[in-house]
């Protein structure tokens, strides 16, 4: 059944609208699913006005300013912003009240959040990166918030026991749904309910998301791709097989020129990625051996691998698909490669096949930009 088969003809349907739709495929659904994705499309507009109130949030005076840092660090290590902190707040505050939820883990929160006492307790789980992107905010390049939503394991509904953080530790393919909100030139709210991968953008003028960009589809080919070229001497070979390649371009093994994108703000290279195809690359490098990969699995991969998978694409570790990776901790960090299917495939094989020589014009092969 199309989604949008009781609209009315040209009528934009509001993401409430949508999501009630999607409910009536569960005719036993409780309701506190949909009612947890409007307080999260709630958080998510209340980020994107303070993003862009930019500078005006804060009195005049040196140090004040929007992307300023506190003097606090998160579990990673990674200084956070004055709006990480904010943008964390904000979700907490909308999305714990209701009774929907059992818990929240995000990339600002060393441990996981339990519901305050006082509070109901429902049945699922939100993870969440509240301000994605967040170094670009003071250079006013669009950011994005991150939310996967699981279920708490059935017998810590039951019994009522306080969680644990390896209550978390599910593999993407258990999620009951993903998104993102990016906030660059329009706001919009990018979801998938496990039935395809559905745009909204936000109408200010009524406060609404409407559906703008229903059943989103990566093309399975692309000629564009996304890396940070600086890590380049620590990348492993099959991924400077994969660049070396793209790079040659019409006259290389590929045969075409590919053109190349970084923005440093995931989500907003997962929404060009979803509209017009694509491969993203943060691949687990040689950098820092503590350090396999530099994004987060449970609230960066996981939903945006979703999302791939929901639209046709691809997301992977290079090694497996993202979504059967059993995690291991709330925080940890993988490879991350997605986008396009056959490329994203492609790479996969090179994975596997690390001994084999590139198939690339000498020229390439001995002074390519990339190759050692
Ligand atoms: O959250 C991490 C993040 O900001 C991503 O949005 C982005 O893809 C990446 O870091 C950028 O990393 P780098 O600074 O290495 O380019
Ligand atoms: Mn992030």
């Amino acid at each position: 059944m199309p989604a949008t088969q009781h609209y009315r003809d040209g009528q934009r349907p509001t993401l409430t609208q949508f999501l009630i739709e999607q409910r009536r495929r569960y005719p036993g659904a409780s309701g506190d699913f949909n009612a947890l994705m409007l307080d999260v499309a709630l958080a998510c507009k209340t980020i994107a006005r303070a993003v862009a109130r930019g500078e005006l949030a804060y009195a005049p005076g040196a140090g004040s300013g929007v992307g300023t840092s506190t003097d606090q660090v998160n579990v990673q290590g990674e200084v956070q912003k004055k709006l990480d902190i904010l943008s964390n707040d904000i979700f907490i505050r909308m999305t714990e009240w209701a009774g929907h939820l059992a818990g929240q883990a995000s990339e600002e929160m060393d441990e996981h959040r339990a519901i305050p006492d006082g509070l109901p307790r429902g049945k699922y789980l939100l993870v969440f990166d509240p301000l994605d992107g967040s170094s670009n905010i003071d250079v006013n390049v669009s950011v994005g918030s991150i939310f996967s939503v699981l279920r708490a394991p059935q017998e810590a509904i039951d019994s009522g026991r306080p969680l644990t953080d390896a209550d978390f530790l599910q593999p993407g393919s258990s999620q009951v749904a993903a998104g993102y909100a990016l906030y660059g030139p329009t706001t919009m709210l990018v979801i998938s309910v496990g039935n395809g991968v559905h745009g909204f953008t936000l109408d200010h003028d009524v406060g609404e998301f409407m559906l703008t960009h229903p059943a989103l589809q990566v093309p399975p080919d692309t000629q564009e791709f996304a890396i940070n070229a600086s890590n380049s001497r620590f990348w492993e070979p099959p991924i400077k097989r994969f660049v070396d390649e793209c790079m040659a371009g019409q006259t290389g093994p590929r045969g075409k020129d590919f053109n190349m994108r970084w923005i440093a703000s995931m989500v907003a290279e997962a929404h060009r990625i979803l509209m017009r195809g694509g491969v993203f690359m943060y691949p687990r490098d040689l950098k820092d051996p503590a350090k396999p990969g530099r994004l987060r699995l449970l609230y960066e991969a996981n939903p945006i691998g979703f999302l791939m998978e929901q639209a046709g694409g691809r997301a992977s570790t290079g090694r497996q698909a993202m979504l059967g990776v059993v995690p291991t901790s709330l925080h940890q960090r993988i490879g991350l490669i997605f986008g396009s299917k056959n490329e994203v495939e492609r790479i996969e094989r090179y994975h596997r096949e690390p001994q084999e020589q590139p198939d690339t014009e000498p020229l390439f092969a001995v002074r390519g930009l990339f190759r050692d």
